[in-house]
């Protein structure tokens, strides 16, 4: 009855199963995996939020197949006076921003656009979980490259040379990284740039995380690339911290001819949906101007949560913390005695911790624990309190 390419496993995984039987117990759980910012306690402004939604155009639909032309210039904003990797430009043209309702739909339409059935997109490891149901989705598949850390992580390029075939047709970067953190350097960019430019290949870079930098310096961006064609997406559920506003966008630059070509034919897949909704976009302009509080609120939070992981962590003999460039994880490298899985599922079952094995994030090592550095500090406190009191007994 069914395609092939959602044959997934479906039932569900040790850990899960090791969770609810916990939950079941009644006994108090300290998750240190949160990601829902909407969940984390943030003073949001609510009725300036609500009041956004609220615009009496939201009656009205005149759709335009990119995204209204007021909330494409207000994304435009958003890049003004930032810094590119290349390129002179220093905006973005609306003309070459396309909204969508999330950066999964942005990356479907990139893969269709780029993509033949059993092409190829070359995706970080460690990295982000939710590609593989999206390249399944666009019959697309992954190949993995890897990022070595070796005093920070970096792109190793010898790999991710050899990964490639004569069927890879673009190469994903986050920037910065989720969960490692790490930002793509200047020089990566170029020699990623040169590489994409001379074989034909499109750059995919997911900023989501942009703002989100532990060092006084703004991160660049890839969203005025000229070497090769580029497209950098973002949106609303991390630079304003309203996923359940459903807004994202990608940007296209690169070549004139070819990132003109690209956008013409975006432009019609997303004119066939249509998806982001006229009162989110309306509100559009408003919401990233209240990001700079929000983001305020939780990068407080990031460092209040990374300096007392480290208090925590200064004497343990079998715990150590990776370098955290941004983003809202932290790494945490334990004793491999065992698959990393094993460990997360006694974490819960003995010491009432959930974290992330590294494995969930194509980590190619065991001994490897993700923590959400976004958690209340108070949790955050107590779970790390508790790992540590598991490993340094
Ligand atoms: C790297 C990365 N990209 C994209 C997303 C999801 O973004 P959206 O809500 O716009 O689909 C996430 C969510 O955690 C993410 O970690």
């Amino acid at each position: 009855m069914f395609a092939s390419r959602t044959n997934w496993r479906l039932e569900t995984n040790r850990l899960t199963r090791a969770l609810d039987a916990y939950r079941k117990s009644g006994k108090e759980l300290f998750d240190l995996t949160a990601s829902n910012p909407t969940d984390c306690g943030l003073a949001y402004p609510r009725e300036e939020i609500l009041a956004a939604l609220a615009n009496p155009r939201a009656l009205e639909y005149r759709p335009e197949s990119k995204g209204l032309r007021e909330a494409r210039e207000a994304v435009a904003e958003y890049y003004r006076g930032r810094q590119g990797f290349s390129g002179t430009a220093a905006e973005v043209d609306p003309e070459r921003i396309l909204l969508a309702s999330g950066t999964s739909e942005a990356y479907s339409h990139i893969f269709r656009l780029v993509c033949e059935p059993g092409d190829e997109i070359l995706v970080p490891a460690p990295s982000y979980p939710l590609f593989e149901f999206l390249a399944d989705l666009a019959d697309v598949r992954l190949i993995s490259y890897p990022l070595l850390y070796d005093h920070g992580w970096q792109m190793d390029f010898t790999s991710l040379r050899e990964a490639l075939t004569p069927r890879s047709r673009a190469v994903l970067v986050v920037h910065p990284n989720n969960p490692t953190g790490s930002f793509v350097k200047p020089a990566e960019a170029a020699e990623l740039a040169e590489m994409c430019a001379a074989r034909e290949m499109a750059i995919v870079a997911d900023e989501v995380f942009l703002d989100y930098a532990a060092g006084a310096e703004p991160a660049r961006t890839f969203a005025f690339h000229d070497r090769a064609l580029t497209f950098a997406l973002s949106g609303l559920s991390k630079i304003s911290l309203l996923p359940q506003m459903k807004l994202a966008w990608t940007i296209v630059s690169g070549p004139e001819t070819l990132a003109r070509a690209a956008v013409d034919r975006l432009e019609i897949i997303a004119d066939t949906y249509l998806s982001p909704s006229t009162p989110v976009q309306l509100a559009l302009p408003k919401f990233l101007a209240l990001r700079h509080g929000l983001q305020a609120q939780l990068q407080q939070r990031i460092t209040a949560n990374l300096s007392i992981l480290d208090g925590m962590l200064r004497e343990s003999k079998c715990l150590s913390r990776l370098d955290h460039e941004g983003g809202w994880y932290a790494i945490l490298r334990a004793p491999a005695t065992g698959t990393d899985e094993d460990l997360a599922v006694a974490l819960v079952e003995r010491a009432g911790v959930f974290v992330h094995p590294g494995h969930f994030f194509n980590f190619s090592r065991d001994g490897f624990l993700v923590v959400s550095l976004i958690t209340s500090e108070i949790e955050f406190q107590e779970g790390v309190k508790r790992l540590r009191r598991y490993f340094d007994p």
